[in-house]
């Protein structure tokens, strides 16, 4: 491990948790399963929640092997107040739409699940023919409403970072994931 991109933001990584290798097999398995999934007719739109999925989201479609849309969108969950309100704002709307598409949201990681709770219910009001979720990392601390039909790694209930992933906006470009 470098030691000067491992201590960015005052923070020390502590261990490796998945290194680059590991996280590019697992994709690639990803892309596969996704794209045995749907057919080449489904009109398939792969959205990405920023900024964590920038990575994952990069490394997955181009393991797809259908036609396919990409978009984004940007999730916050503390309104106006500095505190947690447990409400989920839309800052970036995907310009697509999603009805009667089959729409992949892409997520970097799964902890209290609060995000994905709230905006899946926002997402199905837009008719989409179907929903996913697409996970890089579930930390199985709860359950979600919807779950996840794709899960990179069952990851451990520790503050990741890297791969896109950040602590203070720090680490999101280490090609590994590593925990501080
Ligand atoms: P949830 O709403 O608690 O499921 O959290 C989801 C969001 O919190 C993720 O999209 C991440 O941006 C962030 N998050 C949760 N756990 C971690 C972590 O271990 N490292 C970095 N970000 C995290
Ligand atoms: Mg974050």
């Amino acid at each position: 491990m470098s030691g000067s991109l491992a201590q960015l933001g005052g923070r020390e990584l502590t261990r490796t948790v998945y290194t680059a290798e590991e996280i590019g097999e697992r994709v690639k398995a990803m892309g596969a399963e996704i794209s045995e999934s749907y057919g080449a007719g489904d009109d398939l739109l792969v959205v990405g929640l920023l900024k964590g999925s920038f990575i994952f989201l990069a490394d997955l479609v181009r393991a797809i092997e259908l036609p396919l849309h990409v978009d984004f969108l940007v999730a916050s969950s503390y309104g106006p107040a500095t505190v947690s309100s447990g409400n989920v704002q839309l800052l970036y709307d995907p310009e697509a739409s999603l009805e009667e598409r089959s729409v992949i949201i892409v997520e970097d990681i799964v902890d209290s699940g609060n995000t994905m709770n709230r905006l899946i219910p926002l997402l199905e009001e837009r008719r989409p023919r179907s929903l996913e979720i697409c996970a890089l990392l579930h930390k199985r601390v709860t359950q979600l409403a919807l779950e996840p039909r794709w899960v990179g790694f069952d990851a451990p209930n520790e503050f990741l970072v890297g791969y896109g992933l950040d602590f203070s906006e720090s680490f999101r470009h280490l090609p590994y994931i590593g925990s501080l």
